[in-house]
């Protein structure tokens, strides 16, 4: 990957527009997870140890382009966000002509998706915002595989468009995972639905020792197996594709590991009766919810021998305690193990957050659909255009 990087750069008087990653869950107008805008801490100071006037732009949440709506505005972020810089930052609105910083060093600009054309990478909107900067940092890895205007079109009209240091820490900790990693590699891969994950499966598959499937697309493999799922959700269609997965895994001698036992329950409730069954006894009428005892002891014997492991999705409906105890053990057996742990994805970060195991695992991601598509070997649009950027104006310094 070659393009210029924040750090390379002198920021001293310059306007610098930072594309960051602001997109928090929040509940009644507060933040429940704050992980994203505590990963950007480090870029905005070292912005503005550089000397730069600092302009920062986000999305939240997916608003009708061309209005504002409180409900997705960044107000909650600003305020904490300046609790975390330990600075005044203003929220500034109609940011497009022109943004006046005032006497402030960091602003924030409202929601780049109340513009019309972020979504479709419009060109016009793309220069309004380039014409704002003279560097623009693109930061926001957990966004790079979005083509919009702000993560994708400006970078070629930017005076200068270089990636920041979150984005590089993303790139190069992935990067060593899937290319440098030490030997046995687990992958444990969660989640409701194989068909969102197959890209990721297919790539893990190539590359892995142990490849663990828990969550709903465990049950897509349970009945490749020829078992009964009861009433659990499955992708029939999909029998085929897991059957060939575990073929592959096998060819190269990997494997996968598929649940031997789980938790049932008639349904998905705070209230429901939950029961452990071997997979060859779940009824026609149950649900399968989380994996079961023994299934817990053969991942926790794996992931101790592991010396890499990639974490992507929870193993069980673990929001609900009778079906939490598989998630919440594999949690705990990531962070006790003395392997180099890297975990991303929405879930995965509510259930590390849940278990407060964060400090216990090495590398976290910002990064949900960004994560997958990394993973799965694909380009991220983001860096294409950063790369395009570089080729092209080679001789910037
Ligand atoms: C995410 O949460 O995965 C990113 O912020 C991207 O959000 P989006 O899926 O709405 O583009």
């Amino acid at each position: 990957m070659t393009m210029l990087k924040m750090s390379d750069l002198n920021l001293k008087g310059k306007r610098v527009l930072i594309r960051e990653d602001l997109n928090v869950p929040l509940k009644n107008n507060a933040i429940t997870s704050d992980i994203r805008i505590k990963a950007i801490v480090p870029t905005i100071k070292a912005a503005l140890k550089a000397g730069a006037k600092v302009m920062i732009m986000s999305h939240l949440g997916r608003p009708k382009e061309g209005s504002y709506d409180e409900q997705f505005s960044l107000a909650p972020i600003a305020a904490r966000l300046s609790e975390l810089l330990k600075l005044e930052i203003p929220l500034i609105q109609h940011w497009l002509k022109n943004v006046n910083m005032g006497d402030h060093d960091v602003v924030l600009l409202e929601n780049v998706r109340f513009n019309d054309g972020e979504s479709e990478n419009d060109a016009s909107l793309a220069k309004k915002m380039a014409a704002l900067c003279d560097v623009y940092v693109m930061d926001a890895f957990a966004t790079a595989h979005r083509e919009e205007a702000s993560t994708c079109g400006i970078a070629q009209y930017a005076p200068v468009a270089c990636a920041g240091p979150l984005l590089i820490s993303e790139l190069e900790a992935l990067t060593s995972i899937m290319e440098k990693a030490k030997h046995p590699v687990v992958a444990i891969v969660g989640g409701s639905k194989v068909s969102t994950k197959l890209g990721l499966l297919e790539s893990l598959v190539n590359k892995v020792d142990y490849l663990i499937i828990g969550g709903g697309i465990a049950n897509t493999f349970i009945a490749a197996e020829g078992y009964t799922v009861g009433r659990s959700l499955y992708e029939p269609d999909l029998i085929d594709e897991a059957e060939r997965l575990t073929l592959a895994a096998k060819n190269r001698g990997a494997q996968i590991i598929v649940p031997t036992d789980v938790v049932v329950a008639e349904k998905l409730s705070d209230s429901s009766e939950s029961s452990p069954r071997l997979i060859s006894q779940v009824d026609d009428h149950e649900k399968i919810y989380d994996i079961g005892p023994d299934t817990i002891k053969t991942i926790c014997t794996i992931l101790k021998k592991a010396k890499t492991i990639l974490w992507n999705g929870p193993v069980g409906a673990f929001e609900i305690k009778q079906f939490s105890e598989g998630t919440e053990a594999v949690a705990r057996a990531i962070a006790d193990s003395a392997g180099f742990s890297v975990a991303g994805g929405g879930d995965t970060l509510a259930a590390i957050e849940a278990y407060g195991i964060a400090k216990k695992i090495d590398y976290i991601s910002t990064g949900g659909g960004a994560f997958l598509t990394f993973l799965e070997g694909k380009t991220l649009p983001a860096i294409a255009a950063l790369e395009e950027h570089y080729k092209t104006n080679e001789k910037v310094t």
